[in-house]
């Protein structure tokens, strides 16, 4: 086990629409921790929306940000991060959390995730069921590779998963 900083917090990773922000929000309130969205702290710097980022900016540079944002956190105690769903994509990212603390893999079923993304307006490119289940193939074996502890979510409700968080 890695030396990790005196940093305890909890990270909820997985694929867009799994309900990340809504577990960890809610848990915040349940055992009165600090809750972070990392797509917000990087729309906070980067003074615009994730969906304008992509636009003008283009993926890399949201993703140097979303690194910087993770790495912000370092000082911080105690909170749980909800990142945004390609957090695994970027290696560092992986070394940054399993240093901080500790991972959560929320494990959806691929039909959930396109009934959410289907209302998301921020990423049209994400609305192609082909482009999102090759994303997801993609991305599973990484969630899983960083996860210190994966959630199938697959039919369950929020009660359920959180008890098994808590
Ligand atoms: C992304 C997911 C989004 C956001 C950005 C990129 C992805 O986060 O970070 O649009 O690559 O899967 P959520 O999963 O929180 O919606």
């Amino acid at each position: 086990e890695s030396v990790k900083r005196g940093c305890d917090h909890v990270f909820f990773i997985g694929f867009l629409g799994a309900g990340k922000s809504t577990l960890a929000r809610n848990l915040g309130s349940l055992f009165n921790r600090r809750f972070v969205d990392t797509d917000r702290l990087v729309e906070r710097r980067a003074g615009m929306s994730v969906g304008a980022m992509y636009r003008t900016r283009g993926e890399a540079y949201f993703r140097k940000l979303e690194t910087q944002a993770l790495r912000s956190l370092r000082s911080e105690r105690s909170l749980l991060v909800s990142c945004g769903g390609g957090v695994v994509e970027t290696p560092e990212n992986i070394r940054l959390m399993r240093e901080m603390g500790f991972c959560v893999y929320l494990d959806g079923d691929l039909d959930d995730s396109l009934r959410q993304i289907r209302s998301y307006a921020a990423r049209p490119d994400f609305r192609s069921p082909k482009h999102a289940a090759s994303l997801l193939e993609h991305r599973r074996p990484l969630y899983q590779a960083a996860a210190d502890l994966t959630i199938d979510i697959r039919g369950r409700s929020f009660k359920e998963v959180s008890y098994q968080c808590a």
